[in-house]
């Protein structure tokens, strides 16, 4: 049996051949390069030459932090710099799209942060952009590339519970949603549930019709909770519920996929407080394989910081083989207009058909 887990093992594999790794600087030195980019890209082994951000604070401490090389005074300097072969973006979505077209002037190939952009029309536009200056788009969807929901992929192609059927997913978190996000009246599905979106796109593709509500305990200018159903042809069904507003400490996100032959079931460690916060918990009862009841898989690798290495090792592989990875913006589209169905949905109150 041991065998079956490792070859699951493998196929999430994050590590970046030495030949594929390409020079990177980051645009965006907030939060999220910060916690998670930065750190992620160290402990790949990856070489970062600079970074910029329009503020030049953020960029000093950024580049103190992680002892990178330089900061850049403008984009234009950032791209003038021909030993950087990838731009590493980390700023809000309304200020991603200039970013991306003229780093792909520059013959720069991009790894945009999610979302790509608020509207499906504008992603569809980059991807189009990227293929006609024959550049590379990916966008940093790591939730796939977190083990738990990875292996799970994995394990569903496989065939290891037969076809699915019913899958559960439920994130009970905390998120203090300051500046610019709290500005947006349009807030938890753009920002974060689109990430379990993406993963749950990642198992099963896209939905053929969806449901969801969305509502926030406090006065705020965006949904802060919702419940969705995402229907599939055949048989599947999928729920998620995803709320930022425990107040009672004991944040989780668990999930179920129950199948023809069996079932997998999972806790993304990522959402838990410690001493629970760690790599994810899965197993699976399968009657193909067969195991004796539930049998654990033994994740070992974390959301932060090891998924963040997936969405750039992906970008990096592309460039060396030519194989288009899942996280490629072509297949982002799919994920934005699934978005924008879900809010449909919320803004009507009625089941929204993905074309
Ligand atoms: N993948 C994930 O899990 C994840 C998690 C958090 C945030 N994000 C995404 O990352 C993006 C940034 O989020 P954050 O939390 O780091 O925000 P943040 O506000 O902390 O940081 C954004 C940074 O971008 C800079 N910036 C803005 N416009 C710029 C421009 N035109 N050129 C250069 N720099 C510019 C700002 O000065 C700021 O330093 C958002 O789109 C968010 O959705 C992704």
């Amino acid at each position: 049996m041991i065998e079956r887990l490792i070859e699951i093992s493998h196929a999430c594999d994050l590590s970046i051949p030495v030949e594929h790794r390409l020079p990177i600087a980051h645009v965006g030195a907030g939060a999220i390069v910060a916690n998670a980019h930065a750190p992620a890209y160290r402990k790949a082994g990856l070489d970062v030459r600079g970074v910029y951000d329009v503020d030049a604070e953020r960029a000093a401490a950024l580049a103190k932090a992680w002892a990178l090389p330089r900061t850049y005074a403008s984009l234009d300097e950032l791209l003038a710099d021909d030993a950087v072969r990838i731009v590493d973006i980390g700023v809000p979505p309304m200020a991603q799209s200039e970013i991306i077209e003229r780093a792909f002037a520059a013959g720069k190939d991009v790894l945009a942060q999610k979302p790509l952009s608020l509207t499906s029309g504008e992603a569809a536009r980059l991807v189009a952009l990227a293929d006609a200056c024959g550049r590379k788009l990916v966008v940093n969807h790591q939730m796939r590339y977190d083990e738990g929901v990875a292996a799970t992929g994995e394990m569903l192609r496989r065939g290891w519970i037969g076809d699915a059927e019913a899958a559960e997913m439920s994130i009970d978190i905390s998120i203090n949603w300051r500046s610019w996000f709290a500005e947006s009246s349009q807030l938890l599905i753009w920002y974060h549930a689109i990430h379990e979106l993406d993963a749950i796109r990642s198992w099963f593709g896209t939905p053929e019709s969806v449901w969801c509500t969305g509502t926030s305990s406090v006065v705020a200018k965006g949904e802060r909770r919702i419940m969705c159903g995402l229907v599939y042809p055949g048989r599947l069904r999928v729920s998620l519920h995803v709320s930022t507003e425990n107040q009672t400490g004991d944040t989780s996100g668990r999930f179920r996929v129950d199948g023809s032959a069996g079932a997998i079931r999972g806790e993304l460690r990522r959402f838990y407080k410690p001493p629970l916060e760690g790599p994810d918990v899965l197993e699976v009862h399968s009657r193909t394989l067969p195991t004796d009841g539930w049998l654990p898989y033994p994740c070992t690798s974390r959301w932060f910081v090891d998924a963040f290495i997936g969405p750039m090792r992906s970008l990096l592989a592309w460039i060396a083989t030519g194989v288009e990875p899942p996280t490629s913006a072509r297949d982002n589209v799919d994920t934005i207009r699934l978005v924008e169905a879900l809010y449909r949905s919320i803004e009507f109150g009625t089941v929204q058909t993905l074309t």
